[in-house]
């Protein structure tokens, strides 16, 4: 179970920040000093913290290090100064949407799978990656790659490719779910692949969700992500000061196990972002009892502060060019059946007077024909209601 600590949150406190105070830090366009300073602030953040409070490092079985830091203490609000103010705040997730939710999903993130001692950070704390100087290179190098700056194939396609279902009409959504069926793919180096939510207004968007990514984490397993745009930064994860991680247990981009994912109908697990109405603040929560893992302060967008106004569920990939793109969902060509299928089912949305109502007025959008997607409107069962099926082998060089 994810032990929810503190939370949430300073919504008071955010509403006093002046917009510029809490803008992204973009780090990705900037040059090698940069990331040699962020990668100095984070030691020496950890270093302190460390000597602080004797805090020991924390190590997943697949090889990730971090450091348990205080949740005040974290970069996000070492930028902005805020360490003296936060703890005057009563911190509380303040709104929570209405409506039937039966999302049963796996207890796939049972932090007793990853974290080497089994149970993640002390309360108060959170687990922040370790990241070395190469770290920082690989994730500023998959930034471009997502925003798709990265070798173009051609200015309309360019190496990204789709198969989602999305809402058609311009409406305000306060946040959107799903349980996503999770698989373990191939895919090779500057390639990803991606299963995810994705909510936005403008130049802001928040992802969330699951990628093979050996870009970002030098490896081919499948991980959370999150993947955060404004007008001026985008990141993955905790990489620029957009979501803060609250949780003491589930951190960004820890691995999934595939060998877990691959066999059963109906696993998958369960993303829920949500503005809360009364702060305007982003919160993603996720997994079988829906803890909070994180937020996005409301400050952090512009046009998103208000809503989105757009939603997407469903595949994402990326190839470079004259390398066959990689596959999506389970990797197959749809056969309609989610023993095979990729999937998201009960696909909901969270509507402008906050209650979390069944995705309505959609469509199935995939840009090329090696990936497909299946809008399957209403499916009886409670557990799957509105879902879709998406995926394929790939294969397309762009030519
Ligand atoms: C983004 O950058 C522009 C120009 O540098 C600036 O005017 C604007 O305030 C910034 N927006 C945010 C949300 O930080
Ligand atoms: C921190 O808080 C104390 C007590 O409220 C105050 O005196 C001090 O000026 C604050 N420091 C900063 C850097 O804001
Ligand atoms: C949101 O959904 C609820 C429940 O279906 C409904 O009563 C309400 O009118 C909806 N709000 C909007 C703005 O559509």
């Amino acid at each position: 179970m994810a032990r929810r600590f503190v939370l949430l949150v300073l919504f008071t406190l955010f509403l006093s920040f002046s917009s510029n105070d809490v803008g992204c830090k973009r780090i990705y366009r900037e040059d090698h000093m940069e990331l040699k300073r962020q990668h100095k602030l984070l030691n020496k953040l950890v270093k302190k913290t460390i000597q602080a409070r004797s805090i020991f490092p924390l190590y997943t079985k697949y090889g990730d290090t971090y450091d348990c830091i205080n949740f005040y203490e974290q970069p996000f609000f070492n930028y902005h100064s805020l360490k003296n103010h936060t703890h005057d705040f009563p911190v509380r997730y303040t709104s929570n949407p209405e409506g039937s939710r039966d999302q049963k999903s796996s207890p796939l993130f049972n932090p007793s799978n990853f974290w080497l001692n089994g149970k993640g950070c002390p309360d108060g704390m959170v687990p922040i990656k370790r990241n070395t100087e190469n770290d920082l290179k690989r994730a500023k190098l998959a930034t471009e790659i997502h925003n798709s700056k990265y070798k173009p194939l051609t200015i309309d396609r360019p190496g990204t490719h789709f198969a989602v279902v999305r809402t058609k009409h311009t409406n305000v959504y306060h946040g959107a779910s799903a349980i996503i069926s999770i698989y373990g793919l191939g895919v090779s180096e500057s390639q990803y692949s991606s299963a995810r939510i994705k909510v936005q207004n403008g130049p802001d968007s928040i992802e969330v969700g699951w990628t093979v990514n050996p870009t970002l984490y030098n490896d081919v397993l499948t991980r959370l992500y999150t993947f955060t745009k404004t007008a001026n930064s985008s990141c993955f994860n905790t990489l620029c000061n957009s979501i803060i991680p609250t949780s003491t247990d589930i951190p960004l981009g820890v691995a999934i196990e595939p060998n877990v994912c691959v066999c059963a109908r109906f696993f998958g697990t369960n993303l829920f972002v949500h503005q809360d109405s009364s702060n305007g603040n982003w919160f993603l929560k996720f997994g079988q009892d829906e803890a909070v893992i994180g937020f996005w302060p409301k400050n952090v967008f512009t046009a998103l502060g208000d809503g989105a106004n757009y939603v997407e569920w469903g595949g994402e990939v990326f190839s470079p060019p004259g390398v066959p793109s990689p596959p999506m969902g389970s990797g197959i060509k749809l056969k309609k059946d989610t023993t095979y299928d990729a999937y998201c089912r009960q696909i909901k949305t969270i509507n402008e007077t906050d209650y979390v109502v069944n995705a309505v007025d959609t469509e199935a959008f995939a840009d090329i024909a090696q990936y497909e997607v299946f809008d399957v409107e209403e499916y009886g069962r409670a557990d799957v209601q509105h879902m879709l099926l998406f995926g394929g082998s790939g294969g397309y060089t762009g030519t």
